[in-house]
């Protein structure tokens, strides 16, 4: 690598093809390194050096091109159709089962059948995405195609090929590779990455996806490859084809044989000797559900022995050698009574649909936002339709989509009013965007959802001061901006209905206290700047430091700031430009409220915290934000990145094994404190 690029023409073509061949072979192995292994060797610029030389050699040879060649994962010519494709054996789908009885059920029929007291399992997470086959001679891809029916699927040859992670040429270590390899496995999208692309696509006016799994499938059947190129898509290969040339024996060998050519599985999968423990893995994996970064809705189990698959056969298109053991649902059909706009603070006008109540994991659903007249367009979402709701983790409830086949013809469509329901001033959509908004910044309902944000838990945290009083010292004309809180007195408040004087007192003294805890991420967070949530908010305290300097910050100053894009920027800079804002920003200052944060360059600055466990002096959401205060970041799951593990009361024992896999230093709360500077 540190020899001199040479010019295409400075080489015969036969020097250029050895060249080329070499470059293939070195940008595949860094390409696995940072795709697959997640450790990069080289810097991205020395990667794209790489891949330039390539490129410039294989413009002056142009019949040097191979289809292996990383050059080719950008997509080629758009098909008019995706052509299909046999499988040369059925991809079969699985028997599912949701109790435990019923896997121990399965796995006394695997004992019977095999004549055996013990049985090998492999357990392997169940990918929610959509699965594919893929086929590599001589080591190299050649193509790929969807499962479509089980019999015919799609080929989605280009598509595949410009998933990065993918190998376009297989490693050779460990196991030989078989002549001709049929591998299976599942294309996916990270949850985060999801949420980007959604947001991307909003931007752009394009078709947003209801979950991950529409967002891969529809990324991978493309008739433009290049528009796949442009999709965040990821897989974990989970089977060797029958109809590879040879096998290892077992599944858990054919995993690592697959993992040794490069071919990306996921780490979770295990191997048991007792049903006890695939039992016991299961439950792990359920409590693990949330922290993955993608979607998975069950566990897979398959007989390790290869030879007892054939033993034990299919029936009714499912292997009797595999079960999905799937999770309990979050996703539950209901009715929608009724629909109805509600005014946000940034005057948004957000349809929010009344369901029949359901219980969906746990928790009664009884609303569930539409988001905008599109979404409702979209989806075509009537009043009276029989609904799919899903509520994963800690999501937001959302509609899936419309059972139309439980239609009776009374289902009535929705369109949003064309006037404010609070204040009646007329509704504009501003071109290109999908939100329609009450332009009056006088709207009682803005103003009212403006102030509750403002007192909100994470914002000033102004304990008792609910959505009802705020409806109240609105209605009465009391307050009509955040700034108001600070000067109300035991009068005003004695005015509302149900406010005694001790109760009076106490919202005094809880507006008093909440100044002393306003640090400058809340107090920011809490202005309610249209996109402006918690973590940026967090972001622009340590970048400017001071409310005075984030009001004075010009919007390509501002756009220099973490991750942030042209728009919100520009809404940052539009919100401080306006009078009234400016206005109530100094009203609060003046009221006492004005801190300062320590500015990037601090101590923790780049340094990234786990917590496991709880800590004594402060509440988690309190420590990420006294972490990032000072520069530094606290995450959700351990990583390569993580820096510090910080051990509370009562941890977890996963973070702490997954810490010392990575050599993440453990600390306990004091030195965690000490680091903070907080006694
Ligand atoms: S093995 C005989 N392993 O589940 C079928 N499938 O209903 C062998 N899936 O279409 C499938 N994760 O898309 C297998 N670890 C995993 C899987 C998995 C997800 C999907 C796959 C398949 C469906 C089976």
């Amino acid at each position: 690598m540190a020899q001199k690029r040479k010019k295409p023409e400075d080489r015969t073509k036969q020097e250029s093809r050895k060249r080329a061949e070499h470059l293939r072979d070195e940008i595949e192995h860094h390409n696995y390194l940072y795709y697959v292994e997640n450790e990069p060797a080289i810097s991205d610029a020395e990667y794209d050096d790489l891949k330039e030389e390539l490129a410039a050699i294989e413009e002056a040879y142009p019949d040097l091109v191979t289809p292996d060649s990383p050059t080719q994962r950008v997509g080629a010519e758009p098909k008019e159709e995706l052509g299909t494709v046999e499988h040369e054996s059925p991809m079969l789908s699985l028997k599912a089962v949701k109790s435990e009885d019923d896997f121990r059920h399965f796995y006394e029929m695997c004992l019977d059948e095999l004549k055996k007291k013990r049985v090998s399992l492999v357990g392997e997470p169940k990918f929610d995405g959509l699965s594919v086959e893929l086929v590599y001679e001589n080591g190299k891809y050649v193509s790929a195609c969807t499962r479509g029916d089980g019999r015919t699927g799609e080929d989605v040859t280009e598509n595949v090929r410009t998933i990065n992670q993918v190998p376009l040429r297989l490693r050779e270590k460990g196991a030989s590779i078989p002549r001709r390899l049929v591998v299976r496995g599942e294309v996916y999208m990270e949850r985060k990455a999801f949420d980007n692309f959604n947001k991307k696509q909003e931007k752009n006016g394009k078709k947003t996806f209801a979950n991950p799994r529409n967002a891969a499938a529809g990324s991978l059947r493309q008739l433009d490859s290049k528009v796949t190129a442009e999709r965040p898509l990821s897989v974990f290969f989970w089977e060797i084809g029958p109809s590879s040339s040879s096998r290892p024996a077992s599944q858990w060998k054919c995993i690592e044989a697959m993992k040794s050519w490069g071919l990306r599985c996921n780490p979770l999968t295990e191997r048991f000797d007792s049903v006890d423990k695939a039992v016991e893995w299961r439950g792990k994996m359920e409590d693990k559900r949330d922290d993955l970064e993608y979607e998975i809705d069950g566990c897979v189990f398959k007989v390790n022995i290869l030879d007892a698959h054939e033993k034990l056969g299919t029936r009714a298109a499912n292997p009797r050698w595999a079960i999905a053991w799937k999770f309990t649902s979050r996703r539950k059909t209901t009715k929608i009574k009724s629909i109805k706009a509600q005014v946000g603070r940034t005057g948004a006008l957000t349809p929010v649909a009344t369901l029949e109540p359901v219980h969906i994991g746990g928790v009664e659903v009884s609303h569930v936002s539409l988001h905008n007249q599109d979404e409702i367009d979209r989806k075509d979402i009537r009043i009276g339709d029989t609904v799919l709701v899903e509520r994963a983790g800690d999501v937001i409830p959302h509609v899936l989509k419309v059972l139309k086949q439980k239609r009776n013809g009374h289902e009535k469509k929705y369109h949003l009013a064309k006037k404010c329901p609070a204040c009646g001033s007329k509704v504009v959509r501003a071109e290109g965007e999908a939100v329609s908004r009450c332009p009056n910044a006088a709207c009682p309902a803005t103003v009212k959802q403006s102030i509750i944000h403002f007192a909100s838990k994470n914002a000033l945290d102004i304990d008792g001061l609910g959505e009802k009083l705020v409806d109240q010292l609105v209605e009465k004309d009391i307050i009509d901006d955040p700034a108001d809180l600070f000067e109300l007195t035991e009068k005003d408040l004695r005015k509302l209905e149900l406010v005694g004087k001790k109760k009076a007192e106490n919202l005094l003294k809880a507006i008093e206290k909440s100044k002393k805890k306003a640090t400058l991420p809340r107090v920011i967070f809490a202005l309610g700047i249209p996109h402006v949530g918690r973590a940026l908010a967090s972001d622009l305290a340590a970048e400017y430091g001071s409310l005075d300097d984030l009001a004075g910050a010009s919007k390509s100053e501002l756009s220099k700031t973490a991750g942030m894009g042209e728009t919100i920027a520009s809404a940052i800079r539009a919100w401080f430009g306006n009078t009234r804002n400016r206005k109530l920003v100094k009203r609060i200052q003046r009221a006492g409220i004005d801190p300062k944060a320590r500015k990037r360059g601090s101590k923790l600055e780049g340094k990234t915290f786990v917590i496991t466990g709880e800590l004594d002096a402060m509440t988690r959401d309190e420590a990420k934000e006294a972490v990032r205060m000072q520069g530094g970041n606290v995450t959700g799951s351990v990583s390569g990145n993580t820096d510090f593990l910080v051990v509370g009361k009562d941890p977890g024992s996963t973070k702490q094994e997954e810490a010392d896999e990575h050599g993440t230093k453990r600390i306990g709360e004091k030195p965690f404190l000490d680091m903070l500077g907080k006694k």
